[in-house]
């Protein structure tokens, strides 16, 4: 993040979305000699995702739900996250060079594009123009991913 101390919610979450559309294009640029290095690249996806998502869920999405009264766009949020969770889940209990986990990784990849595409292009304007205070909730958020990170070090 470019500064310690101010962080807008909104562009630490576009700030993800660009870090994870990079890690699908490593995936999908390298051949299916290299198992050792898609299943890292997988895993690292579906961790970010995993943190990125639970981030969302706990903390922005609430406050967005309050700020921008259209529940229609955020329950379908929820949906499309709770398919990614079950890609994700699935991705992570096989191994590349089994069948359909190429295909798995990137139908994850189309629906995670989709889905920010809704979140930057229809939510974060919407939630911009609604007055909410976004430097307190990326505080919130920034610290909570730290926990997070702390949490599984520790573990
Ligand atoms: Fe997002
Ligand atoms: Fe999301």
């Amino acid at each position: 993040m470019k500064s310690q101390h101010k962080v807008d919610a909104i562009d630490l979450l576009i700030n993800d979305h660009q870090e994870v559309k990079k890690l699908f294009k490593e995936f999908d640029a390298l051949t299916d000699r290299s198992k050792a290095k898609k299943k890292s690249i997988a895993e690292k996806i579906c961790h970010e995702l995993t943190m990125h998502t639970q981030i969302e869920e706990e903390i922005f999405y609430p406050k967005v739900r309050e700020a921008i009264k259209d529940s229609d766009l955020m329950d379908e949020a929820l949906v499309e996250h709770a398919g990614a969770k079950d890609l994700i889940a699935q991705i992570l209990g096989m191994s590349p060079g089994e069948d359909l986990y190429d295909a798995k990784v990137t139908v994850l990849s189309e629906q995670i594009d989709h889905h920010v595409k809704e979140e930057e292009e229809d939510m974060f304007p919407k939630v911009r123009k609604s007055g909410l205070d976004l430097i307190a909730l990326g505080e919130q958020m920034l610290k909570r991913k730290n926990e997070i990170k702390e949490a599984e070090l520790a573990a």
